[in-house]
């Protein structure tokens, strides 16, 4: 019964707490330079601001909190958002997705050239 086995699957990695995507940093790195990531609408991407990770710290850890332009986010996926939404004139990337995790995985692979912090 084929369907019954697909939904099983479904159950199976839907229902599973932590399932998450080998986040893939070379996806994460096209993504960067996507001007229509996450429903933005302004022709900027990432990398438009941050160049070789210009304004970036070094290899997030996940624990970070970040003030963007005198605004409090409590995280790393809230200051791509902040970012996304503000700069972007975007939406935002569903949490948890893979376009997010890939991402992540690419900003944290950046050397990091923020100055002065
Ligand atoms: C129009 C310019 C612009 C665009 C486009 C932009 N950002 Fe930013 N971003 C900024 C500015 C300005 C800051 C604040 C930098 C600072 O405080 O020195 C910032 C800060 C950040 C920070 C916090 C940096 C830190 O270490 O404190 C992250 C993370 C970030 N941006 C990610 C992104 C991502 C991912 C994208 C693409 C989805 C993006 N940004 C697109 C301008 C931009």
């Amino acid at each position: 019964m084929k369907g019954i086995s697909t939904f099983t699957l479904l159950v199976l990695l839907l229902g599973s707490p932590r399932f998450t995507w080998a986040a893939d940093s070379d996806r994460g790195q096209t993504l960067f330079g996507d001007p229509a990531l996450g429903g933005s609408t302004w022709g900027k991407s990432c990398r438009t601001c941050h160049e070789n990770g210009e304004g970036l710290r070094k290899g997030f850890s996940g624990q970070e909190r970040f003030t963007i332009m005198g605004l409090h986010q409590k995280g790393l996926p809230e200051a791509i958002d902040f970012c996304i939404q503000v700069t972007m004139r975007g939406e935002g990337l569903e949490p948890g997705s893979r376009d997010q995790a890939d991402l992540m995985a690419y900003l944290r692979s950046l050397d990091g050239k923020a100055s002065g912090k």
